[in-house]
């Protein structure tokens, strides 16, 4: 039975957290420091572990996630979630209001005016004050219940902290991805050599549709509310509705305006027209709605959208062009990335050529085929994109088929299943991945010599000078110097024949040198391990601390790792089975390049556990068995599935198997309870 003093502790840290998530999110204000905060999610996560019936239903410790939801459940929604009509035209504006007017005979109405964002819209449901569930649109009738996922949304309140709130109530709003955060995504990903996401919103949605929380948990996602409904329900008006949701700390968007009648509407549309570029969720219009609640019933619904409401959408610029071809670029790691050979054509002030078209599912959506006409825009984003075609202008065209072999080494494409993006597997022998792996290793985060540009290393490489990273540190001053060789300019396709100077070669000989000092987790992320960006690599090395180390490391040894999942795992392990791989490590190893922490850093890790190899076994009463992995890691041991000769100690929980039992003693190895191993650990 739990004290009292327990469970004031738990409501007292549950309030002061959810209170603090609040002023941090919503009011950019903090009271503590972000190692307080961390102290007390810490001090309340443990004491719910100790006191599960104790653990609140708005616990902030939801909010990093950790539940995983194999199937999503279909809820219908107790109000259908409809859809708006929508116009490009100021015209069209006008005559909606003039229905507006007739609508309402003699009466008087104003507006309220949105902007219209631009991410997955979502239902909310509070009972009692607590957030019970969040449902997505779906068809409008039904949707997925993803409630877990939403509760790691830091603005969405999990209970209502305001005294007066209605007993049950819905709100809803548009879940959406802040646009720096995708970049930050995107810029990780390139830099972990993996595809790149298309836009915000699709990542939302697909974010919002993962199965393991904490994942969704660490992709941040907001959510902007404007709407609330249920029965009998206090505000009259929708601007008071709003009110009411400010007033109840739901996160609005203060973007909002009262427009007395359409003329200030369109005054509010021009003054949002560019505007709206700042907001951190992307916009694509302006959403206007009858303000009083009773004229809104008055002038009802139609099958799939109210009367009262309609949303105003900008025009992205666009233009409609020939889709002349396809062709398909191989990344550094393999990856296809279709783009679309344009008929060059005037857009936004710049010629366009080329757009993106991502992957085979994006061809497939489109339905785009070679000779069709396409309409083209820049959104927000630079690279323009292909948003659908023609149809009336389609001539007698075929269904593209996407290629099934690289289009550089001839190699059969692979595609993981659930993965948009298709991969030439030939790591070691298709030449632009050896190039781009060959300019990574180079590039500013990894290995920094500046002096070697793409351009040269295409050179040495045409040349057979490199053919991979491991022959760079061969290179002499000799074999550099007055070198000549074909440059292609990539926009003109012209062909011009360049030599290194004399000063260059030198330069180059020398960063080559200098690059010898660069620490060990800049070489680990210039080796182009896939998934394995820069601050993977950060993890890797402080974690296994020489290239043997990983090197050697299992599958399970490397996901042990704090944050280092499935993915990563299987691709470190997957890229030292190669053996072009490991003569390439060795290579540079024999070069003088650094392939462990420094000893200044090594001394700084705690090595109570140095050089032991453990085994564990069995349920633990203190630590859960990750944890305890993490734990014997984090003090320098290694920790392996199976008793072996070479086995210190098997740490035995309980309901051990007696066969593990038994091999430990046959071996002579040190057998462990929970509690000699904690006194292990601290008598040290
Ligand atoms: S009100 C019955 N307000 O647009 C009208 N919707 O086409 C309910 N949306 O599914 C919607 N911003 O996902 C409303 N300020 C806003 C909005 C907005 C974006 C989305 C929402 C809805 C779709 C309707």
């Amino acid at each position: 039975m739990p004290s009292p003093e327990v469970k004031n502790r738990i409501d007292e840290l549950t309030d002061r957290l959810n209170r603090l998530n609040y002023l941090y999110y919503q009011e950019s204000t903090s009271e503590v420091s972000d190692y307080e905060f961390d102290q007390m999610l810490k001090e309340l996560e443990s004491l719910e572990k100790e006191h599960p019936e104790l653990k609140r239903e708005d616990s902030p410790t939801q909010r990093v996630g950790g539940t995983i939801t194999k199937t999503f459940n279909t809820v219908y929604h107790k109000y259908p979630m409809l859809s708006l009509g929508n116009t490009y035209s100021k015209e069209e504006l006008s005559d909606f209001d003039q229905r507006v007017a007739k609508g309402l005979g003699s009466n008087d109405y104003e507006y309220f005016c949105e902007l219209k964002f631009d991410g997955v819209a979502i239902s909310l449901l509070y009972e009692d004050g607590i957030l019970k569930q969040a449902v997505t649109r779906g068809d409008g009738e039904k949707g997925d219940d993803v409630t877990n996922n939403v509760k790691t949304i830091r603005s969405i309140p999990l209970k209502i902290a305001a005294k007066d709130y209605p007993p049950v109530f819905e709100v809803r709003g548009e879940v959406f991805m802040p646009k720096k955060v995708f970049e930050e995504l995107n810029k990780s990903r390139a830099e972990a050599g993996e595809a790149l996401l298309a836009n915000p919103r699709n990542t939302t949605s697909g974010t919002l549709k993962m199965q393991d929380s904490s994942v969704v948990a660490s992709r941040n996602l907001d959510c902007f509310l404007y709407s609330l409904l249920g029965e009998n329900l206090e505000p009259k008006t929708h601007s008071d509705a709003i009110q009411l949701l400010e007033k109840l700390q739901f996160n609005v968007s203060q973007t909002y305006r009262k427009c007395k009648d359409i003329e200030e509407v369109f005054e509010y549309i021009s003054e949002w027209d560019q505007k709206r570029h700042v907001l951190p969720v992307e916009t694509d219009g302006v959403v206007l709605k009858v303000n009083n609640s009773d004229q809104q019933k008055e002038l009802g619904f139609t099958a799939k959208s109210p009367r009262w409401a309609i949303a105003y959408k900008y025009k992205a610029e666009g233009a409609v062009t020939l889709l002349n071809g396809i062709t398909y670029q191989v990344g550094r790691t393999g990856a296809i990335t279709p783009v679309a050979e344009l008929q060059p054509v005037l857009l936004a002030g710049t010629t366009v050529k080329r757009a993106s078209l991502h992957n085979a599912n994006e061809i497939e959506r489109l339905d785009v085929r070679i000779g069709d006409y396409v309409a083209v825009e820049k959104g927000g984003e630079i690279i323009p994109k292909i948003t659908g075609v023609i149809l009336e202008k389609r001539a007698d065209t075929k269904k593209l088929k996407y290629i099934d072999r690289c289009p550089e080494c001839g190699t059969e494409l692979e595609r993981k299943e659930g993965e948009a993006v298709h991969y030439c597997p030939n790591f070691t022998g298709c030449p632009p991945q050896v190039r781009g792996r060959i300019e990574h290793f180079i590039s500013r985060n990894a290995m920094d010599i500046s002096n070697l540009g793409p351009n040269t290393i295409r050179g040495l490489y045409s040349k057979g000078l490199i053919k991979n990273i491991g022959d760079l540190y061969s290179l002499t001053f000799e074999d550099l110097n007055e070198l000549k060789f074909e440059e292609t300019d990539p926009v003109t396709g012209d062909t011009k024949v360049r030599s290194i100077k004399e000063k260059t070669a030198r330069n180059i000989v020398d960063a080559l040198e200098k690059s010898k000092s660069i620490p060990f987790d800049n070489v680990l992320f210039g080796l182009s391990i896939r998934y394995v960006g820069k601050t993977v690599a950060e993890k890797l090395v402080a974690h296994f601390k020489t290239i043997e180390q990983l090197q050697n490391a299992s599958f399970d040894e490397i996901i042990s790792v704090h944050e280092i999942g499935d993915r990563i795992a299987e691709s470190v392990v997957n890229y030292f089975k190669d053996p072009e791989n490991i003569q390439i490590v060795k290579k540079l190893k024999d070069a003088g390049l650094n392939f462990e922490v420094n000893s200044e850093d090594a001394t700084e890790q705690n090595d109570t556990l140095a050089g032991k190899s453990f085994v564990i076994s069995g349920v633990f009463e203190t630590i859960d068995r990750e944890d305890l992995k993490k734990l014997i890691k984090s003090l320098g041991g290694k920790v392996s599935s199976s008793v072996s000769g070479n086995t210190d100690f098997l740490v035995a929980g309980e309901n051990m198997g007696p066969a593990k039992r038994e091999k430990a003693e046959k071996n002579g190895v040190t057998i462990l309870s929970e509690k000699e191993f904690n006194e292990l650990i601290n008598r040290k």
